[in-house]
């Protein structure tokens, strides 16, 4: 039997802001699965700021599926290693159903979990935020924390990490609703609405004790604004610039404030998330400890259908998500 599905499409290369026209929701269909495949319905995909320097930079073709990842469910398999009603982590982009011989899939056994968790604190966004503070960051006990986009699904979790492991640690946002998230439902020290005030003074007002660690996830005007707060030998993990995505080869403004690292020894480091692939265990460990005891919370920002995706998509740049921005296709 013939199924039809819908996919999103590339079709401009978009200049600054994508907007919905730059994208085209459209039909095909799918062949029964063939010996040796597997037939997957997507139930929720993951929308993620790295797949908008793709769309400019020539790694999205046109007219053909968004890359990006999603988790789903198996409705039909003549493969070995997979069964119908198994759930499946997949790397196939933004489409409802696809056709898979099995390679690039992940298993997943959620338990008592809800699903979406491996999309963000237990997935790739939470091992950003471990690895990119404990690691790259190489946070200590106590120190002053400083984290941009604190809001975002991988900002919530490096900020809640910080508290964690006691850090007075100062959050960034652009919008009132998410600062009186951070601040009160995951108890940070102190919050910045940047949109609403003047980002250097009020980062200056907020860390009396200035900033050991930064993590970077905005760029332009955080990253100049962070630098003359740093403390002797502080560090800066650079997860991602954000700022920076909507403009040819992902330039950010000029920084001005780079001399602070001199005197003060800062190191600025970068650093991508499958870096920290050998620690999963222990990342995983910790994380589903810290769900369970409450310490770690979590936000869902969740568009319905696959029509949606691209309004998902430019929604993380014109700050709509608190959490992570996920696009749900089934129950
Ligand atoms: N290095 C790695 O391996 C790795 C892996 C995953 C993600 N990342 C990076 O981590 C960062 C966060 O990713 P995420 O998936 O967690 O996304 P996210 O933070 O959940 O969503 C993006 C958020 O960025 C903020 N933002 C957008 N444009 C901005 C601007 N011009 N200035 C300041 N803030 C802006 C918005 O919040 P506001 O309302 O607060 O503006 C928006 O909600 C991104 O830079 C991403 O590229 C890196």
């Amino acid at each position: 039997m013939t199924i039809s599905q819908r996919e999103v499409h590339l079709i401009n290369h978009p200049d600054g802001m994508p907007q919905p026209s730059d994208f085209a929701v459209v039909e095909t269909s799918i062949d029964d699965p063939g010996e040796g495949q597997l037939l997957v319905r997507n139930d929720y995909m993951s929308v993620d700021p790295a797949m908008r320097p793709r769309l400019s930079n020539g790694q999205q073709a046109l007219n053909t599926p968004m890359m990006g990842g999603a988790i789903g469910t198996v409705v039909a398999s003549r493969h070995a290693d997979f069964a119908e009603g198994d759930c499946v982590q997949s790397q196939q982009g933004f489409c409802e159903y696809f056709l898979s011989d099995g390679k690039g899939l992940a298993k997943l056994d959620p338990g008592e979990l809800p699903v979406t968790l491996f999309m963000h604190v237990l997935g790739g966004t939470g091992l950003t935020a471990y690895g990119g503070l404990l690691v790259t960051g190489e946070l200590q006990d106590g120190e002053n924390v400083f984290v941009s986009a604190a809001a975002g699904a991988v900002g919530s979790v490096a900020a809640q990490i910080a508290k964690i492991k006691n850090c007075y640690t100062i959050g960034s946002a652009g919008s009132a609703e998410k600062c009186d998230w951070l601040k009160n439902d995951l108890g940070l020290d102190a919050v910045i609405n940047y949109k609403d005030g003047n980002l250097r003074q009020d980062l200056k007002a907020a860390a009396p004790k200035g900033i050991d660690v930064y993590f970077e996830n905005v760029g332009g005007d955080h990253l100049e604004a962070a630098l003359p707060r740093m403390n002797p030998l502080g560090r800066i993990p650079v997860c991602g610039m954000i700022s920076a995505y909507n403009t040819p080869g992902a330039r950010s403004t000029g920084i001005t404030t780079l001399s602070n690292m001199i005197y003060n020894r800062i190191t600025m480091k970068g650093f991508v998330v499958y870096e920290f692939n050998d620690m999963r265990e222990q990342f995983l460990s910790d994380m589903t400890g810290w769900i369970k005891d409450g310490r770690m919370k979590y936000s869902e920002t969740i568009h319905n259908g696959i029509s949606e995706a691209p309004e998902a998509l430019i929604g993380l740049f014109t700050g709509e998500n608190i959490g992570k921005m996920l696009v749900k296709l089934s129950d």
